[in-house]
């Protein structure tokens, strides 16, 4: 599908000539409303003349697009703009275009020629773009092109005034990035290289001649569209090649001592090293570029020798003595893991989490003759168990810890089916981030849990890491699964049960084997007077007791649970689980009953509704009717937000074993959004086809859907640009 710009109102400045025009009469060709801007003037800013913008109206004009012209100096930003409003009612891009040159070697730079470079190029974008920039704002959407030039990306001889302002350009731009993206204004910057009467005189003629503007023009409409997601880039370009270049810094190196004065003779030192690439990083933000300072700011004061060797800057602050390196750790994955099983683990799970026949409704889960047996929705942690187990996280790069000083903060697990009573499931864990909590580091691990290829479950295991923080890394992550509070109120409902003496005896049998929770003597070297419980043991109490609550002790109808691990519970003691139930959450906080400790706080379990489980639970043994059952959740909730965002209608047919299986419309064009089983009847502008398989595959990120595409996994009938839309939807279902 091409790249329309129908409706959309284009300024492009200096367009007049070279670059620009070739940008004017590209943009007008895709049905923009263009404002062809030039002054007329000489390449050295004097003059003035209306004939060259009028000419490239013309052309456009005669080849049936819409174009007006405007004679004013980019200087006068507002009057542009206004043109633009004057003939098209709106301004969505501006292509930041018009320039001079007034080349001289520095020494003979007068302030004129400063100051004229500096007007037209770095001011007058400034101008132009400030005056679109709230109409900008206000309609959430806009495209800025700024044109900088790789003598101010590397310098030049002879263009310090022309260097100095064009790499001026790329600071504007950055900046507008950042403060544009809300609005869904974006900012970037081209350093170009074509033949213009700017560059005939510094360029052989075939040069010239063979270097054509319409090799660039194609990148600055790409910028500019709609579906381009590109903010903040700087790019070259030029010959049909385009590439992208950003910052790499050394990892640098502290030159100074606790209680001792930095001295120039200690930076000549160690200069080799301030200036090796070696280990470079690439650092995005200003606060990366801060936090690092900080952090040696901070390890300086401490007295920690931060002078010398490969790990001493702010690129290694984070592997500080804590032995703790983010930029190392994250991302890592670790040896994959199998857990087989069969009723006898499931049975023992259960007794471990304190079930009892003394319960009838407990005997589903304690006898595999019942004609309901099944296997507690949290049995789920323990297949994903075995990767923490045996001290595998300290064998991650970049997570030197002292096993010893683990502690389990807070535990995530979400269900995508029920699970088996027997069979092989395979773990799959990574370092989803960590975090530096000043008395400790906090190691986000995730793992995902297979039966063949079908994902069952996933857990997000907390681990907190006393003493292993003050690394200077981030404090919070978006990838943790929040604990919520519950609300004021008192509890709906409060179920309580005591634990027996040898409760973390039976529990640890499931295959946590920490001596902690049997061995009187190891559990006095953590500090407590006697072994205590498991944490995931109470966890599996508050779990269960929600299930019988709200759920009929219907394992189908468990989605999720979060906790955080408070204080500890002794085995022989009483759970007592205070539960709040608010639409299909059930916020929980577990007491103990004796000394009324709270263990388990912020926490609480999702509960699929009863209607759906028909589709929760696939009855055609296609995983995706998972995936669409969420996408229905999401548009109930969110609706009316994606349909204008997105504003298509989605067609799905899923493939099993090459015949059709299934099919669904995603409708985020109507109303407030719909999702409906079966054909569409014609009313999707883009249809996907492709097998269950293969649509899990890309769900789950395993393959990026070009990739699908290209490899004919993923058939697309229609608006195939409208496939980027879809990320919206699927985008926070990766996991599912
Ligand atoms: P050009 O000279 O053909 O086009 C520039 C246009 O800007 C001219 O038509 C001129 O009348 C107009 N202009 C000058 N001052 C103006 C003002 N105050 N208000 C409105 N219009 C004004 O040059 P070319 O090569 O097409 O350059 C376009 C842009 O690309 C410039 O910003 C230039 O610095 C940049 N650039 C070009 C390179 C190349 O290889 N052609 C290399 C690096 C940067």
């Amino acid at each position: 599908m091409s790249l329309s710009f129908e409706g959309r109102v284009v300024l492009v400045t200096g367009a007049g000539g070279g670059l620009g025009k070739e940008y004017a009469l590209a943009f007008a060709e895709r049905g923009a409303s263009v404002i062809v801007n030039d002054l007329g003037a000489d390449t050295k800013g004097g003059g003035k003349s209306s004939a060259a913008a009028d000419k490239v109206v013309e052309e456009i004009r005669a080849k049936g697009g819409k174009a007006v012209a405007n004679y004013d100096s980019v200087e006068d930003g507002e009057k542009l703009i206004q043109a633009a409003l004057d003939a098209f009612g709106r301004i969505d891009v501006v292509v930041n275009n018009a320039g001079i040159l007034r080349d001289r070697s520095f020494a003979r730079t007068s302030d004129l020629d400063w100051d004229l470079i500096h007007r037209v190029h770095l001011r007058g974008s400034f101008l132009v773009t400030r005056a679109a920039w709230n109409h900008m704002k206000k309609q959430k959407f806009g495209r800025i092109i700024m044109t900088a030039s790789a003598a101010g990306i590397y310098g030049n001889f002879g263009q310090a005034n022309y260097s100095a302002a064009k790499l001026g350009l790329v600071g504007l731009s950055n900046t507008l990035a950042i403060e544009g993206s809300k609005y869904n204004i974006h900012c970037n910057t081209i350093a170009p290289v074509a033949g213009s009467r700017l560059t005939e005189s510094v360029m052989p003629p075939d040069l010239v001649a063979a270097l054509k503007p319409e090799y660039v023009a194609p990148m600055v409409l790409w910028l500019c569209h709609e579906q381009c997601q590109e903010n903040g880039g700087l790019f070259e370009v030029g010959a049909g090649w385009i590439g992208k270049l950003r910052w790499e810094r050394t990892q640098g190196c502290t030159t100074r001592q606790k209680n001792q004065t930095m001295t120039p003779e200690a930076v000549r030192d160690q200069w080799d090293q301030v200036c090796d690439f070696t280990h470079s990083t690439k650092l995005t933000t200003v606060q990366e570029s801060l936090q690092s300072m900080m952090t040696v700011l901070s390890k300086v004061e401490s007295g920690h020798d931060v002078g010398t060797g490969p790990t001493a800057g702010p690129a290694a602050a984070a592997s500080s003595s804590s032995g703790i390196n983010p930029m190392a750790a994250v991302g890592q994955k670790l040896p994959q893991t199998t857990f087989s099983f069969s009723h006898v683990q499931c049975i023992l799970y259960a007794l471990g989490v304190g079930m009892s026949t003394k319960d009838p409704d407990h005997l589903r889960f304690l006898y595999e003759g019942h004609p309901d047996f099944s296997c507690l929705p949290t049995f789920g942690v323990i297949p994903s168990q075995a990767a923490m187990m045996s001290g595998g996280l300290s064998t991650v790069p970049g997570l030197d810890i002292d096993v010893t000083q683990v502690l389990h903060g807070e535990h995530y697990l979400e269900l995508y089916k029920p699970l088996p009573t027997s069979g092989i499931l395979t773990s799959e864990a990574s370092i989803a981030d960590v975090l530096d909590k000043g008395s400790g580091a906090l190691i986000l691990l995730d793992v995902n849990t297979y039966s063949g290829d079908v994902l069952i479950c996933f857990n997000q295991f907390s681990v907190f890491v006393v003493g292993a923080g003050g690394f200077g890394g981030k404090r919070a992550s978006e990838k943790a699964k929040a604990v919520v509070q519950p609300p004021q109120r008192a509890p709906d409902a409060v179920l309580v049960d005591s634990t027996t003496r040898d409760q973390a005896a039976l529990y640890r049998l499931s295959g946590d084997w920490n001596p902690l929770h049997i061995d009187p003597s190891f559990a006095a070297m953590g500090g407590f007077q006697a072994p205590i419980l498991h944490g995931l043991c109470s966890f599996g109490f508050a779990a269960r007791h929600v299930l019988k609550q709200f759920a009929d002790n219907d394992p189908a109808r468990f989605k999720a649970i979060k906790v955080r691990f408070v204080k500890p519970v002794m085995p022989g003691q009483c759970l007592q689980t205070e539960m709040w139930k608010e639409g299909n959450r059930v916020h929980i906080q577990s007491k103990v009953k004796e000394t009324g400790a709270v263990v388990l706080a912020g926490a609480y379990v999702d509960l699929h509704e009863t209607a759906e489980v028909s589709v929760g639970v696939p009855q055609g043994g296609l995983q995706s009717e998972l995936v669409f059952a969420e996408i229905g959740r999401r548009i109930k909730e969110s609706g009316g937000e994606l349909v204008k965002k997105v504003n298509a209608v989605f067609g799905w047919e899923i493939t099993k074993d090459g015949k059709n299986a299934a099919e669904w419309t995603i409708d985020l064009k109507n109303g407030s959004g719909a999702l409906h089983p079966g054909p569409n009847g014609g009313k999707a502008d883009v249809t996907f086809t492709v097998s269950d398989e293969d649509f899990m595959d890309v769900v789950l990120g395993k393959v990026n859907p070009q990739k699908a595409f290209f490899s004919g996994k993923l058939k697309i009938r229609g608006n195939v640009m409208l496939s980027q839309k879809l990320e919206v939807i699927l985008k926070d279902h990766a996991r599912l």
